[in-house]
């Protein structure tokens, strides 16, 4: 049986998100209309998510002691990494001692911090397919790998990384400094490991919307949306769709390599399978071949769609699962998501058009309150539903397009 409690009583039930951007915020949102008393944590104030919480807390979340100081002082029941570039061996230490619950375990926010734990935990342990790999610490090595069997043409990513920042890739011996050096300004914290890829020529890519919830009898039950496809664009998600058309075969092979995926995340510090909520499985489809990609133990970008095409959206999906609430995948009409970047550096930005762009039929958006304009930064979502994909699709992309950030 699960008890949910009353916010900012003494009973309440009060989960905390470890980041909280445009996915943290919808996660948020569902929490709230469950009565959750809820944390938003963010490495700088006014964070999208932080807009909608009970509290809002700004520490540096990749530091133990600020971590660890935060969660002893909030005591929430869970814990919801939202984000990879956190602490995660002291989420560990504090999950071992009991301190706290971390979705969907400490060991799942650990293992794919970074792209070296989720990889070789993949390819090496569950000996799933994989794009050729190997990990490099110089230049040299790089050069190494590429000639003795990663080939060319191969895609370089630094190993702390995400949305394509510092991935880029190399199709001959030209490229090869360029490549290097580009992952080097762009990783996230600054040691020199890469990871480089043969390139994989996919049909097309997907995200595998993955479920762990409590099912009636109390066991974990793993359950599945429908494909979602997008396109990215220098690694990062530019469109997306559901549900993807795809080969019968291919669907199977992709939720089979989901599932061992997530059974394995799933597995708590204790050896049981206790992890709950919603993973983003993306994997590369050519024909009937399915190669596993990453995964993220939470609520994935391009999953924003389901916002109009689920009865339950990624976000509602992860809030419920995470609680021991029964969980719906079901779709219930085909729709699109295309991002809305800033285009301008500045600060509180105005976004004209937003009525132009709600007058494309079946449409919503985002606008997710960042303070802070990037020429490349994602600073809303368009939405359509319609009664097929490629409507949906061109509908999204034209909303998206009639939004015209600009400075105040
Ligand atoms: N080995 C590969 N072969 C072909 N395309 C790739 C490969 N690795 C990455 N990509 C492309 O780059 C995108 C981003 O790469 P990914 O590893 O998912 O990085 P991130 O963690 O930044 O999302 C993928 O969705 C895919 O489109
Ligand atoms: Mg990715």
């Amino acid at each position: 049986m699960t008890t949910l409690g009353t916010p900012l009583s003494p009973h309440a039930t009060k989960v905390m998100l470890l980041g909280s951007g445009e996915l943290g915020k919808e996660v948020l949102i569902a929490l709230q209309r469950l009565g959750v008393e809820t944390i938003a944590v963010d490495r700088y104030d006014n964070a999208p998510g932080q807009q909608v919480a009970h509290h809002a807390r700004t520490i540096t979340m990749s530091d133990p002691a600020q971590l660890k100081a935060l969660i002893e002082a909030e005591r929430p029941h869970l814990v919801v990494p939202e984000i990879e570039a956190i602490a995660t061996p002291m989420l560990e230490e504090l999950e071992a001692a009991g301190v706290v619950r971390v979705i969907p375990t400490a060991r799942a926010a650990r293992l794919t911090m970074d792209r070296e734990g989720i990889r070789v935990l993949a390819a090496e342990t569950l000996g799933l397919p994989t794009s050729p790999y190997k990990f490099c610490n110089s230049l040299e090595e790089l050069q190494a790998a590429i000639d003795s069997g990663i080939g060319y043409p191969c895609i370089v990513k630094p190993v702390m990384s995400s949305s394509g920042k510092g991935q880029s890739k190399i199709d001959g011996p030209a490229d090869v400094q360029k490549a290097w050096d580009y992952a080097m300004a762009g990783g996230r914290v600054s040691h020199g490991r890469v990871i480089v890829e043969g390139f994989i020529d996919f049909d097309y890519e997907i995200t595998q919307l993955t479920v762990r919830s409590v099912g009636a009898d109390g066991q974990i039950v793993t359950s599945f949306c429908d494909p979602i496809g997008h396109v990215q664009v220098s690694g990062d998600y530019v469109e997306s769709w559901q549900p993807h058309p795809m080969h019968p075969a291919a669907l199977e092979k992709s939720r089979q390599i989901a599932k061992a995926v997530t059974d394995n995340l799933g597995v708590g510090f204790d050896g049981k399978p206790s992890g709950l909520g919603l993973f983003g499985v993306e994997l590369f489809v050519k024909g009937e071949q399915v190669w596993f990609s990453e995964v993220s133990p939470r609520p994935h970008d391009t999953g924003l769609v389901t916002l109009c095409t689920q009865h339950q959206s990624e976000f509602e999906l992860h809030a419920r699962a995470i609680l021991g609430l029964p969980v719906d995948t079901s779709l219930r009409n085909p729709g699109a998501s295309a991002v809305i970047y800033g285009g301008v550096e500045a600060l509180g930005i105005v976004f004209d058009g937003v009525d132009e762009a709600l007058r494309v039929p079946g449409t919503d958006l985002r606008l997710f309150g960042k303070p802070e304009s990037f020429a490349k930064r994602r600073m809303g979502v368009a939405l359509a539903r319609a009664a097929d994909v490629e409507t949906a699709r061109s509908n999204a992309k034209l909303a998206a397009s009639k939004v015209k950030p600009r400075k105040a």
